[in-house]
């Protein structure tokens, strides 16, 4: 009877034990702190003889509860809870990495993460190369003898290009250097880096985790080692998730199944309406046949994700005519929401950046996103073709 257990039940089983009020759903831990019985139970637990809560910055039974469940998810040995993914991004950098360290990284990656290559890290002497989305055949000539990790995203945020997991997961180990994969596009549900070689997965949870635009959160889960690392970088920097927002994410988690499965039904259709659509340039979805990169994401993903990007016709200018006839899709920052986003990243995000600049992470001027939210697919894509033909 000690099967290893689906997915779903995972979700919802893995459970902290029950209080003597024999509850059926977690309650909230807010607290600060925790008391001892003595003061040799004090000083035990301080020196981790025993698995014992001491302060919300270190661990809360809300946050453990949470990456429990995305450690079973992912197939990880052990994980870390954080206020946002920044911070989970951020912590893993900085407990893994040393002065002097080198990075090779996909250059079509999240831009804040971006930015931490381009302007902090260097501070500390760390240096990043780039290899473009469609270039890993040139990954092994930027490993250096200095390089400690291979970092990418799949899907990429916003071009929804596909990285080959497998062949990161084979350049990372016979190089013998860490492989990091953010994972916030496809969720534990779709995809497992772990799979691959992955050592260290990361997440933002404030996206289809949370799934309802609430709360902020980040994870990282992967090889206990390496966790216990970034835990005691965690323990004394202080970025650690609220228990609140634990508390909220652990129920999300829940439903994350079935909320995802709609989520990717409505995205592929969304996808192929706008294929059909005249004004519409290319259309970037994991599962369309037409996306350069079908077979591996069918290989490596069990379905398309919830993120549609396309091109349309007439750069920034009808990208943002696009944008300002939208009905009821949302104009927002986020993603992954019940609400279908859409984003025009060479107008907003990205506006700062040269054409040049944008086009080497797959930016071009007629880009949008669309977050494909749970509203009923034909909602959604009445108001798209409405914004595409007014
Ligand atoms: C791929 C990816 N990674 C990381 C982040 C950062 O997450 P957070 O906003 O929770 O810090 C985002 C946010 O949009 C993202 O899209």
């Amino acid at each position: 009877m000690n099967k290893k257990k689906h997915f779903e039940t995972e979700a919802i089983r893995e459970q902290l034990n029950r209080t003597q009020y024999s509850e059926h759903s977690t309650p909230l831990y807010l607290t600060s702190s925790f008391v001892f019985d003595d003061a040799e139970d004090m000083r035990a637990s301080f020196a981790e003889e025993k698995e014992k809560n001491l302060y919300s910055r270190f661990t809360n039974p809300n946050t453990t509860e949470f990456i429990d469940k995305v450690v079973a998810m992912e197939g990880a040995e052990s994980g870390y809870a954080f206020a946002t993914g920044m911070a989970a991004i951020f912590s893993t950098f900085g407990a893994l990495l040393n002065s002097g360290d080198h990075i090779v990284s996909c250059s079509s990656v999240f831009g804040s993460t971006h930015t931490l290559f381009t302007k902090y890290l260097p501070k500390w002497n760390i240096e990043t190369s780039y290899f473009k989305v469609n270039e890993t055949d040139k990954i092994e000539e930027l490993i250096q003898s200095n390089t400690k990790i291979l970092y990418a995203e799949s899907p990429t945020n916003p071009a929804v290009d596909v990285l080959d997991l497998e062949l990161l997961g084979k350049i990372a180990k016979k190089h013998g250097i860490l492989l990091i994969i953010d994972n916030c596009f496809a969720t534990p549900y779709l995809m497992n880096p772990i799979k691959y070689g992955a050592d260290i997965v990361v997440h933002s949870a404030t996206k289809l985790m949370d799934g309802q635009g609430r709360v902020l959160g980040g994870v990282a889960v992967g090889k206990k080692e390496l966790i216990r690392e970034i835990y005691l970088f965690a323990r004394n920097t202080g970025p650690a998730m609220s228990p609140f927002n634990a508390w909220v994410l652990s129920k999300s988690l829940e439903t994350l199944s079935i909320r995802v499965d709609k989520h990717c039904d409505n995205a592929l259709k969304v996808a192929e309406f706008l294929e059909k659509q005249a004004g519409v340039k290319q259309v970037k979805y994991p599962f369309l046949k037409s996306h350069p990169k079908y077979e591996i994401a069918k290989k490596q993903m069990r379905l398309g994700g919830n993120i549609v990007a396309f091109e349309i016709d007439g750069g920034i200018k009808a990208g943002r005519k696009f944008l300002n006839n939208l009905q009821m899709c949302s104009l927002s920052a986020n993603l992954g929401d019940t609400r279908t986003i859409v984003t025009h990243p060479a107008s907003t995000t990205h506006s700062k950046l040269s054409e040049e600049d944008r086009l080497e992470v797959s930016i071009t001027d007629g880009l949008v996103r669309v977050s494909v939210g749970l509203e009923h697919v034909d909602d959604i894509i009445n108001d798209l073709n409405f914004a595409l033909n007014a």
